[in-house]
């Protein structure tokens, strides 16, 4: 292993195409002082590469590698595919994407092509091509980054090209129009086609448009995207067969199925730029940091952009308070990541983003922001035994881009937002600090002992028997309102939901009799053992076996006295299938995480759930940050870690590593003065070294 390689990667987006060369010697220099090891460079600069069709102009690239390379800095080299030259717009105006309004979007942003442009994919792949067969073996190649961010800005076209290009989608889909016909329920409102001639794109409409032609084109946008990586990753693999080749995702992204993308990433890398004004952000970045480990199936990931501190494009552009540059790029870091990229290094002077903060920033050297980014690239440095460590996880949560795009389809019983529903259970387990992996419903899930599917609303055969097979095997299944609803082609399964009659409604042993969403957003009482308020959701839950507990009821509501909440557990108590008819406040989140847990024998990190702190294992350390503006004290071992707002700490080391025994009864966070109110609840994190004695004895 190189040096570099034993790592946590630093750096980010260079663009040197946009400054003079003379700034150029000063970008090396600076890159060196902040322990900078990797540049990811010509993301954007097709124009400058192929300033005319095809003539090349390598030359200032060459020279940028050669002087990243003679500092020790190793390049993720981009395609500069991303956003295509004027040229392109102009010989073919046909390569430009239309919306859903029939309007075809001009050049002069960026990521103006249609994903099915012929025109595009041709000059594109000639790129690719030239740039591959060029800089293939060159030694200071870490990476190659494909495109950039798949679908930002243009995720579906509804051209002429793109209509072509879905017709023979669906024909490789269905092989018959009759098929055709009968998945997306034609005979409803007789929109019967008589060959795949007549089927088009889903435009704008009179009203309500075909749910699985509408979603049949998400997924095949989707598709055609990753059709486009797959042809650009092919020539490069044809060139450098041992390079890694990556593409830049962005977190929970509704336009793009991450499940389908990551068979063909070798490094899954993610953009994430959190909210600064929005205190609960750190669990939206959390649950996304857990996500791309888990789309790598637990590898490493890489952090491929993050900003320093403000960006540009939110009303308004907060900056990252002292702390919260450090703070993000650590909890990437403990939730799998083996590098903290940024966009951009230097602050540009021109052009749609120079107000959007960078590593170096307009200022200069001698600022708040380059003084951070230089002690974060120090700190890093004495993390580099975690690169390629796991982050283990024994709760997978269900997460389905299907049900996503379904159940935030018009026509649906209610309005949901799916990714709020997933966050809130995601949230009941991040608060003790249990650690979370997501999976696909159809996944298998042996590895987990506890099972989360919330509003699994889209459910395929394969789906219904994962699940049902997981209070079989003894683990503990939780399934939530709205979930089996339909199956992949979202044909309603009939007799009571919960994925129709079978294994799945067995295993539960409740049926679904009918919808109750409420009108407004008061909250209602739930009675019973698993008491507390609920809002949004009420519906008849009928329980078909004895062996099902009731343990709360709807108090109030269209559904009063009807279950809101069961259970079923197996011969001697093995296995437990979980039904949750409603959606719970988070203080019975809490309650219901607390039983889920005890159901799998999963200790929790915090004896009591918290707001605003975070902690995770990762290798041989465990991590612990607080999110909040408060100094906060926590005992962790019998060790007393004081951490101040927005501060993140970790302890353990690869000599002396930590390992976790079990919970402990009794809160041990101290508060800080003034801090008492908030910090009550909050339970011990136990830790053990090994040969101390356990601290639950
Ligand atoms: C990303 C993009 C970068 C830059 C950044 C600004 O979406 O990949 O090129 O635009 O946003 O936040």
């Amino acid at each position: 292993m190189s040096e570099i390689a034993r790592r946590i990667r630093y750096g980010g987006d260079y663009n040197p195409e946009q400054w003079p060369t003379t700034v150029w010697d000063e970008d090396v220099r600076l890159m060196q002082q902040a322990h900078v090891t990797t540049a990811t460079i010509a993301v954007f600069a097709w124009a400058k590469l192929e300033p005319a069709p095809g003539q090349y102009d390598f030359g200032w690239l060459d020279d940028v590698f050669d002087r990243l390379s003679r500092a020790g800095i190793r390049v993720i080299l981009a395609t500069a595919t991303a956003s295509p030259p004027a040229w392109l717009a102009h010989r073919h105006p046909e390569s430009l994407p239309v919306t859903i309004d029939g309007v075809r979007l001009a050049f002069g942003s960026r990521q103006q092509f249609s994903p099915s442009s012929a025109a595009y994919r041709h000059h594109a792949l000639r790129l690719v091509t030239e740039l591959a067969a060029r800089y293939a073996d060159h030694p200071a190649l870490e990476a190659w980054h494909v495109g950039n961010e798949y679908g930002n800005h243009v995720t579906r076209s509804y051209d002429p090209e793109t209509a072509e290009a879905f017709r023979i989608w669906l024909h490789n889909r269905y092989g018959d129009i009759d098929t055709l016909n009968a998945a997306w329920g034609t005979a409803f409102w007789s929109q019967t086609y008589r060959s795949f001639a007549e089927v088009g794109v889903p435009s704008a409409a009179p009203m309500i448009r075909n749910p699985t032609q509408v979603l049949d084109f998400d997924r095949f946008s989707s598709d055609a995207l990753l059709e486009l990586y797959r042809a650009e990753a092919e020539i490069i693999r044809s060139y450098a067969p041992d390079t890694p080749i990556t593409t830049n995702f962005m977190s929970f992204f509704k336009d793009v199925d991450y499940w389908s993308w990551t068979p063909h990433v070798d490094v899954v890398s993610d953009d994430l730029y959190p909210d600064p004004a929005d205190p609960r952000s750190y669990v939206l970045s959390a649950a996304t940091r857990d996500l791309m480990r888990s789309l790598g199936a637990g590898k490493s990931w890489l952090l491929m952009e993050q900003a320093t501190s403000a960006v540009n494009w939110r009303p308004p552009n907060v900056p990252l308070a002292d702390g919260r540059h450090r703070l993000n790029s650590l909890q990437a870091v403990a939730r799998g990541a083996d590098g903290v990229l940024h966009f951009q290094w230097r602050q540009s002077a021109a052009g749609a983003e120079k107000f959007h903060s960078a590593m170096l920033p307009h200022a200069g050297e001698d600022t708040r922001v380059h003084r951070g980014v230089r002690a974060l690239g120090a700190e890093l440095r004495e993390l580099g035994d975690l690169v390629g460590a796991g982050v283990p996880a024994r709760v997978a949560l269900c997460f389905d881009w299907d049900s996503w795009r379904a159940i935030e389809q018009d026509g649906t019983p209610a309005t949901v937002d799916y990714l709020d529903t997933v966050l809130r259970f995601y949230e009941g387990f991040l608060r003790r600090g249990v650690t979370v992996d997501f999976l696909h419903p159809e996944a298998d899930s042996t590895a987990y002992s506890l099972v989360v599917a919330p509003a699994a609303h889209v459910l395929s055969d394969d789906a219904v028997h994962a699940l049902a097979s997981v209070p079989a095997r003894g683990g503990t299944l939780v399934v939530t309102y709205l979930s089996g609803v339909v199956d992949e082609n979202l044909h309603v399964r009939l007799g009571g939901y919960l994925g129709g009659e079978g294994a799945l409604r067995s295993a539960l042993g409740v049926r679904v009799e009918e919808f109750a969403p409420v009108a407004d957003s008061t909250a209602f009482d739930v009675t019973g053992d698993y008491a507390g308020a609920s809002d949004f959701w009420q519906e008849l839950i009928r329980v078909d076996d004895a062996q099902v507990e009731v343990v709360s009821s709807f108090a109030s509501g269209f559904a009063a006295g009807s279950p809101a909440i069961t259970v079923k557990r197996g011969v001697g108590g093995a296995g437990a299938a979980w039904y949750v008819g409603t959606r719970p406040s988070t203080a019975l989140v809490d309650k219901l995480v607390s039983a889920w847990l005890a159901d799998s024998n999963i200790p929790a990190a915090f004896e009591h759930a918290v707001t605003g702190i975070e902690t995770v294992l990762r290798g041989s350390r465990r991590f612990v940050a607080n999110h909040s503006e408060a100094p906060v004290r926590l005992s962790v071992d019998n060790r007393q870690i004081e951490l101040s707002g927005h501060d993140c700490t970790w302890i353990g080391t690869r000599e002396e590593p930590i390992e976790i025994t079990s919970t402990s009864a009794g809160p041990t966070l101290i508060p800080s003065e003034g801090e008492i109110q908030r910090c009550e609840h909050v339970g011990a994190l136990m830790i053990a070294r090994p040969g101390s004695p356990d601290p639950a004895e």
